[in-house]
């Protein structure tokens, strides 16, 4: 696969405190290190779009998504901080993607719902998951989502705020606080920006290419999250960090209601 056109479009986006040629050896760089790996195919996709949605990009990607994203690793981990041993009865599973997530909520709750923007991200985790506890819906969840016929006891939701448009960080956590019972748990994870320095100049060149092409790459730093969270209905009851050492980090936030 040629990857000239990606390399010239990443290009041209020279975070400042670095010179082009720096930035072509970054690009380079992070090019080899993923060459064979189908996350270069989804960017290789991804740049030959002049526009995209991030409903499209996702129906474009669906069939490669899980071989491309470690969001896998991520479920688990966060499950783990559920700290008793409760088994809900009513989980939402927000971007629930391709149903690994939701998959893995079939483990603490009796029944889960997932939603989704992207109908191919759906059609895979239909084929995923055959099971009569699981209900999978299309939906935005940066619009006003209608209240469900019963509300949920757990939220859930990883690798998605990532998508959320500047200024419906808010819409995005109003669902969750109407679709939760009162005492309902959530984890949701975030991106933050990367501590390391290359990583922080090759993020800003990869979200800004894929900002060009009207794809979301949020990043929220841990206050701009706490201070999100306080002017909800929900109080965070344990925050956590991970660095990643690749490009970004990420958050994972439990809340109750
Ligand atoms: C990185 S994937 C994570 C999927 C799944 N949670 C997992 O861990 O494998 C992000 C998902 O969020 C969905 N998504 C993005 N924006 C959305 C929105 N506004 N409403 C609903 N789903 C959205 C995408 O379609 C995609 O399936």
């Amino acid at each position: 696969m040629d990857y000239e056109v990606l390399f010239n479009q990443l290009v041209t986006f020279i975070p400042q405190g670095i010179t082009r040629k720096e930035a072509e050896i970054l690009i380079k760089q992070f090019i080899n290190n993923i060459k064979g790996q189908p996350l270069l195919r989804v960017m290789s996709i991804i740049a030959q779009q002049s526009e995209f949605t991030v409903e499209k990009m996702y129906d474009s990607i669906a069939q490669y998504y899980e071989a491309a994203f470690s969001e896998r690793k991520h479920i688990m981990e966060s499950l783990t901080l559920i700290k008793h041993n409760k088994r809900y009865s009513l989980a939402i599973d927000l971007g629930c993607g391709t149903g690994l997530s939701t998959q893995a909520l079939l483990n603490i709750a009796d029944f889960v719902i997932g939603l989704d923007i992207s109908n191919n991200m759906l059609a895979k985790a239909r084929k995923r998951i055959d099971s009569t506890k699981v209900k999978l819906l299309k939906a935005d969840f940066t619009e006003n989502i209608p209240k469900l016929e019963e509300r949920a006891d757990f939220i859930f939701s990883v690798g998605a705020t990532r998508h959320i448009p500047e200024g419906k960080e808010f819409v995005f956590l109003e669902n969750v606080v109407k679709l939760l019972k009162p005492g309902g748990e959530s984890i949701i994870t975030f991106v933050t920006p990367a501590e390391n320095l290359g990583s922080a100049y090759l993020d800003y060149i990869i979200r800004n290419w894929m900002e060009s092409k009207g794809l979301c790459e949020r990043r929220f730093s841990v206050k701009e999250i706490k201070d999100l969270y306080s002017k909800t209905g929900l109080t965070i009851t344990e925050l956590k960090l991970k660095r990643s050492g690749f490009l970004y980090d990420k958050v994972f936030v439990c809340a109750v209601k």
